[in-house]
């Protein structure tokens, strides 16, 4: 069965009309060229969330469902990187670019792609996700993964793969070319990436009543630098920190599953020093180049800047994240899980916090933001983020759970979307960001015949029967679509323009057409043609 949920017929648009050798259309001698948006709306499968698809291309993005209030939303595109939970939740595990409209401007490749995003690489303009081996939340690798951070330019061309090479142990049973984690991929301004791994090593857990010789995790903080591929820093929790100072339960473990007692899932570089944060420590650590912790953060106690506000303690928190520093101030945020099983109802929060610098006890941390949805609150047992835009809202991605919200600057929802069933979809993280992309590829047109009495046969005519249809995947600044068509490829006359309507506009082609080409326009001019298709 094959329910259609919903068209999209956005409006008519009669371009100017153009003199052509046959007359029809509802203006004696001329064509009346129509266009709407071709994008159908797919849910045959309960187990899989509705998607969207199209004429001209065979990505199946999410079809969110999208609440909003109508106050302001910040602009940009949204990035994520869009996975199942179980086997079956999505129809298309893929980076996906989508607007706040819920309209497709990239589908990239299939697979896992941990942290998608946009960053400059120097002064370009770049995306970045991560691609590997493990999985971001489920199976045998749950949370952690062994791969590369590959970097593409505004043409989606790959431009570089970050494939570190540390020298890592590995699990039993698990081999990989490249060592970079799924949890981070941070471009810094000194032309280097900062990006998690995760080593196997074995460490004395007698104070957790394991054995001396027991196999853990040591989740690291890498530095690598873009030029050379070589790791400039290097920090070792393991080096430095007590095991039992973790909040994950210990119940044996193995070469093949060994303990995760950190679990590095951000790293941000300030002024020379890393800020590093540790799931299941609930802390977040600055350390410098020395690899000496500076300060830390206790999601119980506070650390070193004393007692945490009231109410507002953290835990199993993810994207630690600082900004706003002056010398005695630093704004520090992150998306508070607060909890790590399914089973708690415990509403995930966006926290930020105000620190006095240097850190004492006389001056704690105030609270700036504890922002969750009372409406429909989100608990979320793994993965997230939050990300403040510049408007002054922020957007927070619920990891492990299919939700996406933006938030006003005092804490209001003003959108949220779902992507996938409760508990069978994720994007590790999700971004709003400014991202402007012309294709190395071609707009990509089709024609099919029309079924009658569609969308486009009030304004066309009976006797339209063909439809084109065209896209360009990735394309985020095409304002319109200009037509050509004739009796063949060497007859090719300007038909008119439309405008673009979503990711694939669909158009009325005049009886008699026997070839079509369409071009894309940006600010006024040709920027890419696509082939001539014969009918
Ligand atoms: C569901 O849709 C897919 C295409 O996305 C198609 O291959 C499949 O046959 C459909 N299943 C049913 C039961 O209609
Ligand atoms: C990995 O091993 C190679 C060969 O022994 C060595 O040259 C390199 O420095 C090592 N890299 C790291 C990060 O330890
Ligand atoms: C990984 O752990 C092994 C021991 O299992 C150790 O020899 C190696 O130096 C570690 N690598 C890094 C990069 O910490
Ligand atoms: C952790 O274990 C060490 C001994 O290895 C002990 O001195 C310390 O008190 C323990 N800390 C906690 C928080 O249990
Ligand atoms: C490794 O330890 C896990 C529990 O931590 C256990 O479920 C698994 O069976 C063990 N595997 C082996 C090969 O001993
Ligand atoms: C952070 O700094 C920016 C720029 O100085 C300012 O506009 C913004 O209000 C500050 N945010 C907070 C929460 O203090
Ligand atoms: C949108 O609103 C409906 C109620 O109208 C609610 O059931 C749903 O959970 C909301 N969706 C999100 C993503 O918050």
């Amino acid at each position: 069965m094959h329910y259609l949920l919903s068209t999209f017929a956005a409006g008519w648009l009669i371009a100017p009309a153009l003199v052509l050798g046959h007359s029809i259309g509802i203006r004696s001698g001329r064509a009346t060229l129509c266009a709407t948006n071709g994008r159908q709306v797919t849910h045959n499968d309960s187990n899989i969330w509705p998607w969207q698809t199209y004429q001209s291309s065979n990505i199946t993005p999410p079809y969110l469902t999208i609440n909003r209030t109508g106050e302001d939303l910040a602009s940009g595109l949204l990035f994520i990187g869009q996975e199942n939970d179980q086997s079956t939740g999505v129809k298309q595990v893929s980076p996906f670019i989508l607007t706040d409209d819920n309209e497709l401007v990239w589908g990239g490749p299939e697979g896992d792609s941990s942290n998608f995003r946009q960053q400059y690489w120097g002064d370009q303009s770049v995306i970045t996700f991560w691609v590997g081996t493990g999985k971001a939340a489920y199976g045998a690798d749950a949370g952690r993964g062994w791969g590369e951070v590959q970097i593409y330019d505004d043409q989606y061309n790959l431009i570089k793969s970050v494939c570190p090479q540390l020298n890592l142990t590995m699990p039993t049973d698990t081999t990989t070319d490249c060592d970079a984690d799924v949890h981070e991929s941070f471009i810094t301004e000194d032309n280097t990436i900062l990006v998690t791994a995760y080593n196997t090593t074995q460490a004395d857990l007698t104070s957790l009543g394991g054995p001396k010789d027991g196999w853990v995790y040591d989740s690291i903080a890498v530095e690598i630098d873009l030029e050379t591929n070589e790791p400039v820093f290097i920090w070792s929790p393991l080096a430095h920190l007590e095991i039992n100072a973790t909040h994950e339960e210990y119940s044996g473990s193995n070469q093949t599953d060994p303990f995760d007692w950190f679990h590095i899932n951000s790293v941000q570089k300030w002024n020379d020093h890393y800020l590093i944060n540790s799931r299941h420590l609930w802390r977040t650590y600055l350390v410098n180049r020395q690899g000496e912790i500076v300060w830390y953060i206790d999601g119980e106690n506070g650390g070193t800047f004393g007692s945490l506000p009231n109410d507002v303690t953290f835990s199993w928190q993810h994207m630690a994240r600082i900004r706003n520093v002056s010398s005695t101030q630093a704004l520090i945020s992150w998306f508070a899980n607060d909890l790590d099983t399914a089973t708690s109802t415990v509403p995930s929060k966006g926290l930020t916090l105000r620190l006095t610098l240097p850190p004492s006890p006389e001056h704690p941390p105030e609270l700036v933001t504890n922002f969750y949805d009372h409406q429909y609150p989100v608990s979320s047992a793994a993965e997230g983020s939050f990300f403040p835009l510049p408007n002054g809202n922020t957007l927070m991605g619920y990891g492990d759970e299919p939700y996406i919200k933006e938030y006003g600057p005092s804490g209001d929802v003003r959108w949220s979307a779902q992507f996938a069933g409760y508990n069978l979809g994720q994007s590790y993280r999700a971004y709003k960001q400014e991202w402007h992309a012309t294709p190395s590829t071609q707009p990509n047109l089709v024609v099919s015949k029309a079924t009658t009495g569609d969308d486009l046969e009030q304004c066309a005519g009976k006797s339209s029967t063909l439809r084109g249809y065209v896209s360009w995947n990735g394309a985020t600044d095409v304002e319109k679509y200009r037509v050509y068509a004739g009796s063949d490829a060497n007859s090719l006359k300007l038909l008119g323009d439309i405008d673009k309507k979503g990711f694939e506009t669909k158009f009325s082609i005049p009886k008699g057409i026997k070839a079509v080409e369409v071009a894309a326009i940006q600010a006024g001019n040709i920027i890419r043609k696509s082939e001539i298709v014969h009918v």
